[in-house]
């Protein structure tokens, strides 16, 4: 009956959160809202935030846990990929605590641990399982054949959905972090008041350079012609883009699932919260006769419960790191 003690600090949240025998007793987050006034994260700021934040973070989830320090079994913390200076935070404080305490280490791979989130509470996906993770920074899907055993079989070769999302909302002159404003917007507009394009990319990769380039010209010229354009239209031109944005990701879903003959589908990362593709994923599924896995809200964007059930699954399987670990901003699977 494991206790584990989770640490997420890749990007700009700190969280902390406690794992009982696979079972999530607390999931603490402190967002950054420093970072709204520059436009999107400055990674100095995150990693000062971050060290302020840890230590109440990880006393505020053993609290809500009711756990005590003395009762953690070992330390799971998010190894990367995210900022160096954020990580760092993190995985020093990880380090440090297990030290004090005489407790084992476990790294985390933050995009496992995305999908991973599918593990906390009953309604599991059954392997192998395909995952659709979308976040700030990524855009793969991935082919997951056992928890530590998983394929990226198509990924974007350029921006990641998230950013598409958020650099829309940057033309739009909506303040950071885009993606929830789109699809507040989105939810009031009609989705087919403007077409954007679909790139055209062979296989399950996936492009949006393309399309950010083609929403920044038409907002250009729309706004020439009418300077009131984006706020008499707002609404539609995000549900537009969201719709957009949405049928890029589900129609290469649809087709490595066909691919690989797999049915069970699942959603991960911070855009997972976006209410059209959380609609558009239950709606294929439900045409297709596949079942569809959607986290719940707080554990679509970054959280610590997502690391604590990951280490809860390295744990059973005596998968522990030593003191000489580093944080890797670029890591892969
Ligand atoms: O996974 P995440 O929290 O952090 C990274 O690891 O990147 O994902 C953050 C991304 C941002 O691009 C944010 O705009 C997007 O997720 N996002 C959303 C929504 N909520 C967060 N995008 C669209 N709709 C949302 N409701
Ligand atoms: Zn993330």
């Amino acid at each position: 009956m494991p206790v584990i003690l989770g640490i997420e600090s890749s990007c700009d949240e700190t969280s902390a959160s406690v794992c009982v025998d696979g079972q999530i007793l607390s999931n603490v987050i402190a967002n950054q809202t420093i970072h709204e006034a520059y436009g999107g994260v400055v990674p100095e700021l995150a990693s000062r935030v971050h060290q302020q934040n840890i230590v109440p973070a990880v006393q505020q989830a053993l609290l809500n846990a009711k756990v005590n320090k003395n009762d953690i079994d070992a330390v799971a913390f998010t190894r990367g990929p995210g900022l160096l200076g954020s990580l760092l935070v993190g995985v020093s404080f990880a380090k440090a605590f297990a030290l004090a305490q005489k407790l084992p280490l476990i790294d985390i791979n933050h995009m496992q641990a995305h999908i991973l989130a599918h593990f906390i509470g009953d309604h599991k996906p059954v392997f192998p399982f395909l995952c659709l993770t979308v976040s700030g920074g990524h855009t793969q899907i991935v082919l997951v054949k056992d928890y530590f055993d998983m394929e990226v079989i198509g990924q974007t070769i350029d921006d990641a959905a998230g950013e598409a999302m958020d650099k829309t909302s940057k033309i739009l002159g909506l303040p950071y972090p885009g993606g929830p404003l789109i699809d507040k917007y989105a939810r009031l507009g009609n989705a087919d008041a403007y077409k954007f394009p679909e790139p055209q990319i062979p296989g399950l990769d996936f492009s949006f350079s393309g399309l950010k380039t083609s929403i920044l010209y038409f907002i250009r010229d729309n706004v020439a012609k009418n300077p009131d354009f984006i706020s008499e239209n707002l609404p539609d031109i995000c549900a537009s883009v969201e719709k957009r944005i949405v049928t890029i990701l589900l129609n290469k879903l649809q087709k490595a699932a066909e691919a690989n003959g797999i049915k069970q589908i699942a959603l991960a990362g911070g855009v997972s919260a976006n209410t059209g593709l959380r609609l558009g994923l239950q709606a294929l599924c439900m045409e297709k006769g596949w079942e569809s896995f959607i986290p719940k809200m707080e554990y679509c964007t970054d959280n610590a419960a997502m690391i604590a059930i990951a280490g809860h699954y390295k744990y059973l399987n005596g998968d522990f790191a030593g003191q000489e670990i580093a944080p890797l901003a670029r890591m892969i699977f």
